[in-house]
């Protein structure tokens, strides 16, 4: 099969030839259509992400594919099947070490899975683990590439399942102009948010997810002063803020987190789920007597998986409002210099191994 492979941090994807996958008991091989191209791809892959991440390697964490062929255990796969490869693979007897298959290694302990599932799906076809699969059923193949936004949509899903949103809460979207941060703003609405607020610095991003996404989501634009920012998200929400999603990244300081996520209200809920590296200071008196509950979030439980399919196939969430750009496979590089320089709510970079895998 062709693949584009990454062999030394710092050097561009190459076009090459690797061996094809074939499944095992509890693996499937999947015929990659279409592969996400995320905005910090071209960091993880020039090394300044250091991600943990063995090379030679064909990157690319999850996709939209058909099955080619499944693993004797399957019973209910097919070959041809529609469907999402979940790139998180949870090892079975310890579920606490985690790959991102095609993308990193989080610990040590998790480095047999990654060389198991070495491969991501930047390439013609795949090896993925049989309980990362979930069907989709029918779709168009030209729409393989629209069906990649399940994965920009499921890690919000993921914070707003941790926070247990409600149908008629009011949600404070912190980060709402980034990518993950946009997508969460919609999975609230789908999930029956009757408010949204959507936070960040960039006017332009924010107005264009009121003029998408209706008169339920109210932004309000960052000013770098925290009380200030916090005067103007309370504002905005017009009533309590029952949850806050935080989607802040590793730039940001301590206090545009803290005048977000101190704008919850009494028995209010804070998911952080953004990269912030700084330390932040709580206020005590504020969490005990409000009865603040804080967590972290990382990624989402696979149920989530096939419950957010059923929201696209329901019209809950509308794949069209993301701003789609394809590139066959031996443009590999163009693809992720074209995701970064094009992040935001609305871009999908999106590779299609199925297309141009000439070099
Ligand atoms: N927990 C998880 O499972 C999980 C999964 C994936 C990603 N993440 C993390 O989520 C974070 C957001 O990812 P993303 O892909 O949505 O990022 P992104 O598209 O780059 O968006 C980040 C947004 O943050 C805003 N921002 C606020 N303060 C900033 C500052 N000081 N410098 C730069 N930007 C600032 C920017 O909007 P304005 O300019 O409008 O403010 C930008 O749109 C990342 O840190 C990522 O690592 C977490």
């Amino acid at each position: 099969m062709k693949a584009a492979v990454l062999n030394a941090f710092g050097e561009p994807l190459a076009i090459q030839t690797l061996p094809d996958p074939t499944p095992g008991a509890g693996s499937v091989v999947v015929d990659v259509a279409a592969a996400g191209v995320t905005s910090y791809a071209a960091n993880v892959f020039n090394g300044s992400r250091s991600y943990r991440l063995e090379l030679p390697a064909a990157p690319g964490p999850g996709c939209i594919g058909r099955v080619r062929e499944a693993g004797p255990d399957a019973t209910q796969l097919k070959a041809g099947d529609w469907v999402f490869c979940e790139p998180t693979i949870r090892s079975r007897d310890e579920p606490s070490d985690t790959i991102l298959q095609g993308w990193t290694y989080r610990t040590d302990a998790a480095l047999p899975l990654h060389r198991l599932y070495h491969h991501g799906a930047y390439a013609e076809q795949m090896l993925a683990a049989t309980e990362n699969i979930t069907r989709l059923g029918d779709i168009d193949p030209a729409d393989a590439g629209r069906w990649c936004a399940l994965s920009r949509l499921l890690v919000p899903y993921g914070g707003l399942l941790a926070g247990d949103l409600r149908a008629g809460e009011t949600v404070l979207v912190s980060g709402a102009t980034g990518g993950f941060g946009g997508a969460g703003v919609a999975v609230a609405l789908a999930m029956g948010a009757a408010k949204v607020v959507a936070s960040g610095r960039n006017e332009r991003t924010l107005d264009d997810l009121v003029r998408r996404l209706g008169p339920r989501v109210r932004a309000v634009a960052m000013t770098g002063v925290e009380a200030d920012d916090r005067r103007r998200i309370l504002e905005a929400a017009a009533g309590r803020i029952d949850l806050v999603l935080d989607f802040l990244p590793r730039e940001a300081s301590a206090a545009q987190v803290q005048a977000a996520i101190l704008a919850v209200g009494q028995g209010g809920r804070i998911v952080l789920m953004g990269g912030v590296r700084s330390d932040l200071a709580l206020n005590y008196n504020v969490l005990m007597h409000r009865e603040i509950t804080l967590r972290g979030a990382w990624m989402y439980p696979r149920d989530a998986i096939p419950r957010m399919v059923r929201m696209v196939r329901a019209g809950l969430i509308d794949l069209a409002h993301f701003e789609l750009t394809e590139f066959p496979m031996d443009q590999a590089n163009a693809a992720v210099a074209h995701a970064a320089a094009n992040a935001g709510p609305r871009q999908l970079t999106v590779l299609r191994p199925d297309r141009g895998a000439t070099g």
